[in-house]
């Protein structure tokens, strides 16, 4: 009645931005993610038939209110799935820096969905267990796999059919992603919120879904390929869409700070100089810039430079769900 698993968090090359249903967490769009080796969540979970409630403990802290809400929630649908009954104790541990806001939810839930129904031995298809995932967190869906995935937004109105595949290993590309911080303190907007703002006011939506197949197109065409100048060019050209969207929403908002545009000219400088490195910023401040491993050290060396960066986080392309022996 016990399992452990762990699993990596990812950073999306094409964004997901848009739920179309806020309760299965169903998207608007397909995206593309890249799995990251360095950052990661690793959950164990044990059934106990004389839990009167779910125990949530994060880095060994007891967790009650909201957290501990989420993660009950989510193990309901594990006990509706398996029509198992009993409660259980999750206890993780995030080897993501969350303070320097890097989300842990993709890796949390993606580790919790198969740890949880690997303590109950329930045989799931990788399939499944993303399906499963994504019901926690969006973006967990994607962190069932390693190196590069899709998800596919899928038609189904009850979401069966949406969840992620791989498209290609992380031993089959090697690229280096250096996770950039610039801020540590919390984002004011969550992603849940902003997405909904953003879907519900925004008239620049409309633009950015009509515009997602050519770079859906162009992302898997360079990941198949091996084309990194294609990437980039596609990767870095969908972040600044889906934040340009926000900028229209009703009250607007914004993830940038001065920090945050320091840096994306910094990189857009490195182009200038010959160096091929693209940026891709989430729902927060903090940059991720992709690059190839023979430009790592020049790109870390100019970041390095820069006065308005805290840290830098070198990472790979890495694996997906893994299950650990305790
Ligand atoms: O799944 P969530 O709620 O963490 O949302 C992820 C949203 C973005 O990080 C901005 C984009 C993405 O595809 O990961």
């Amino acid at each position: 009645m016990k399992a452990t698993a762990r699993a990596h968090t990812n950073i999306a090359l094409i964004k997901y931005w848009g739920k179309r249903d806020e309760q299965l967490f169903l998207p608007m769009n397909n995206s593309i993610s890249i799995t990251l080796d360095q950052f990661y969540t690793t959950t164990s979970v044990t059934f106990q038939d004389d839990l009167a409630s779910d125990v949530f403990v994060l880095d060994g802290v007891e967790l009650g209110g909201a957290e501990q809400n989420k993660i009950s929630t989510f193990l309901d649908l594990v006990r509706r799935m398996t029509k198992h009954h009993g409660h259980a104790v999750v206890e993780s541990s995030n080897n993501v820096p969350t303070a320097a806001g890097f989300a842990s939810s993709a890796s949390g839930f993606a580790a919790l969905a198969a740890a949880s129904t690997k303590a109950l031995g329930y045989e799931i298809s990788d399939a499944g267990l993303s399906t499963l995932a994504r019901q926690g967190s969006g973006s967990a869906c994607r962190s069932i796999y390693g190196g590069f995935v899709e998800w596919h937004m899928g038609e189904k109105i009850d979401g069966t059919d949406s969840f992620a595949t791989q498209l290609l290993s992380e031993e089959d590309w090697q690229l280096s992603i250096i996770s950039v911080m610039v801020e540590a303190k919390q984002k004011k907007v969550l992603s849940r919120e902003g997405m909904k703002r953003t879907v519900a006011t925004s008239p620049f939506y409309d633009g950015w879904l009509a515009s997602l197949e050519p770079d859906l197109l162009a992302t898997r065409a360079a990941i198949a390929d091996r084309t990194f100048e294609q990437l980039g060019t596609v990767l870095e050209r969908n972040a600044m869409k889906m934040h340009a969207t926000m900028l229209g929403a009703n009250p607007p908002f914004m993830y940038w700070m001065s920090s945050t545009i320091e840096v994306m000219q910094a990189v857009q400088e490195l182009r200038e100089d010959g160096i091929q490195a693209y940026f891709t910023i989430d729902a927060g401040p903090n940059v991720k810039v992709i690059c190839q491993p023979a430009d790592e050290k020049a790109v870390m060396d100019r970041l390095k430079q820069l006065m308005c960066v805290k840290d830098l986080f070198l990472c790979h392309p890495g694996p997906g769900i893994h299950y650990l022996t305790t």
